[in-house]
């Protein structure tokens, strides 16, 4: 049976539900490491503990219901609003998905399970050798997996955000792949140009930040070899080349021509909008 009706029946006995909001109840939840984190309609707000004790009634595998109230939001990406509703309070967590283990406070740092494809994918595109730039590393969503094909021989991981940098460092250690991540904390503009002094360049360049980066595409040009792949994400119409086309507009200002190596759609973010990622060649001109 699915949640919603599961949840439903179990509501439905208690007197002091109303019977009214039992149609607003949500499809589903997010779960992490046996933890429910549920999004309800403001409505439902203030019966949230009422549905979390029902919730643990029909799913006794869980360890902790949370409540999240806001969106992913501003410079660092972070989730707004998350409650403790009941069970196990603690929010740091250790999940492991491809073989990787990702340590994370999820009160403070986003982690998008509708990008496990994404982490998937990324990993088998890199050949031996390669010298890859992770602009948006996060607390190493990308460069982990990637790392741990052990085939890169360095991989620059900037994050600005101290908290998912610091959760950066544990999961580089976590995964025992120091000698090849090198992490770097600050604003990615800045790195790059550093990197740049000490003349590093780049076979392949992650720019895995919503909404797309376009004012970091210059950086990312600066340090690219003669011959590159840029992994670019945004959000567009499903059929759309808008994000290619702003790319490549810019891309051919810097000197370099470009091709689509693979556009993939990753998930829908609003109606008619999709989270969208293009593996975008660049050759020097
Ligand atoms: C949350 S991740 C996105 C991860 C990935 N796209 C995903 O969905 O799994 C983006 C990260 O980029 C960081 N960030 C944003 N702007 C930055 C900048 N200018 N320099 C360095 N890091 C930045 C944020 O702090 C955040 O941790």
């Amino acid at each position: 049976m699915k949640f919603k009706e599961m949840i439903k029946i179990e509501l439905k006995k208690k007197e002091d539900f109303p019977e009214t909001l039992l149609n607003l109840l949500p499809r589903g939840y997010q779960e992490l490491n046996h933890i429910a984190i549920l999004n309800l309609k403001p409505e439902l707000r203030e019966y949230a503990s009422q549905i979390a004790k029902s919730m643990h009634e029909i799913l006794p595998s869980l360890k902790a219901i949370w409540h999240k109230t806001g969106k992913i939001e501003g410079k660092y990406r972070q989730p707004q609003g998350l409650a403790h509703l009941w069970g196990d309070n603690s929010s740091e967590i250790i999940l492991t998905e491809n073989h990787v283990k990702y340590k994370f406070d999820f009160t403070k740092i986003m982690f998008a399970k509708g990008n496990v494809t994404e982490r998937r994918i990324l990993p088998t595109r890199i050949k031996e050798g390669e010298v890859i730039i992770d602009m948006f590393a996060g607390i190493g969503y990308f460069s982990l997996g990637m790392a741990r094909t052990k085939k890169p021989i360095k991989i620059y991981s900037i994050e600005w955000n101290p908290e998912a940098y610091s959760y950066l460092c544990e999961n580089i250690k976590l995964n025992k792949v120091d000698s090849i991540i090198k992490p770097l904390f600050g604003d990615c503009k800045e790195k790059i140009m550093e990197l740049k002094e000490n003349k590093i360049r780049a076979d392949r360049i992650i720019m895995g930040l919503l909404p797309a980066p376009v004012d970091a595409i210059p950086s990312a040009l600066s340090v690219i070899k003669d011959n590159g792949v840029i992994v670019y994400e945004g959000i567009e119409g499903k059929e759309s080349t808008e994000l290619f086309d702003e790319f490549s507009e810019i891309a051919n200002r810097e000197g370099f021509l470009t091709s689509i190596f693979e556009r993939r759609v990753v998930k829908i973010y609003k109606p008619h909008l999709y989270h969208v990622v293009i593996e975008i060649l660049v050759k020097k001109k």
